[in-house]
């Protein structure tokens, strides 16, 4: 499959990954967990790079859960050490290529040189305009959630709105991706069947992309592999095939 493969008026606007299988990628070959880690640092660089080409404008990378940091001491260290050196390498090239960096989740409890450098970059890139990329780090999609409802309750509680002003609209600003479209497309790498606490309001109607290969082996092609079966999905948000596409007129006079 190549670019021209791809309907370019029927990009996603929004693709979210779950980026998984980077222990298994490195079990199979005798390697550590953190050299699959590494590896999948590759498979960030490419997914980046390629939604750039395309023009796709939001990319959300779930790099870090809050679980995560359940893990040994030694890995969360190397994970944190990569994404610190990833964002020193790639903020001039997302200034070259006009990238805008966010960061969502509780970001308070990275530690500190991450949060710097992290900071750094979210600044350099604010106003670059030509695509953002979304890192989930420290994130819980239940955490969110509660934020949520934690700052409409005080906003109710203040006399800013009431009750009765609470609606959808309202909730989706005040989740942490206020800002950015609900994805269109989530992908997940490894075959596993589930969502991880990943995003939970924003995808009412996204499509599903499971894939079994693991996240290292994620690059180009299987992105392009995505981006076709999403062009193949017939999304209907709960209506009728009728009702999106309504038969022709019968012409006058004809039986
Ligand atoms: C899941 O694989 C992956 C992660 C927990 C971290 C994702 C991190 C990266 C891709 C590298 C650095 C990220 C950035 C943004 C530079 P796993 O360890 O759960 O794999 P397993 O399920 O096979 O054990």
């Amino acid at each position: 499959m190549n670019l021209s493969g791809l309907d370019k008026s029927r990009l996603p606007r929004h693709v979210a990954i779950i980026m998984d299988g980077n222990g298994r990628w490195a079990r199979l070959r005798g390697k550590s967990r953190i050299e699959g880690h590494r590896r999948g640092r590759a498979s960030v660089r490419a997914v980046v790079e390629l939604s750039r080409r395309l023009g796709i404008p939001y990319l959300s990378l779930y790099a870090f859960s809050t679980e995560n940091w359940l893990r040994p001491k030694d890995e969360v260290h190397a994970l944190m050490n990569l994404l610190e050196r990833y964002l020193e390498v790639e903020q001039p090239k997302m200034m070259r290529h006009g990238i805008r960096l966010l960061a969502i989740g509780d970001k308070e409890r990275l530690p500190p040189p991450v949060l710097r450098t992290l900071e750094h970059a979210m600044r350099a890139t604010r106003k670059n305009m030509g695509m953002t990329v979304v890192l989930a780090l420290s994130y819980s999609g239940r955490d969110d959630i509660v934020q949520m409802v934690q700052s409409i309750a005080r906003k109710v509680r203040d006399g800013v709105c009431a009750v009765e002003d609470i609606d959808e609209e309202m909730i989706s600003a005040q989740m942490e991706t206020g800002s950015i479209p609900d994805p269109d497309l989530l992908i997940r790498t490894s075959g596993e069947m589930r969502i991880s606490n990943f995003y939970l309001w924003q995808i009412p109607y996204t499509e599903l992309y499971i894939t079994p290969t693991l996240w290292p082996d994620f690059r180009e092609k299987e992105y392009l592999q995505a981006l076709s079966a999403y062009q193949r999905r017939h999304r209907r948000f709960g209506r009728t095939d009728e009702q999106l596409n309504p038969a022709p007129p019968t012409v006058k006079g004809s039986r």
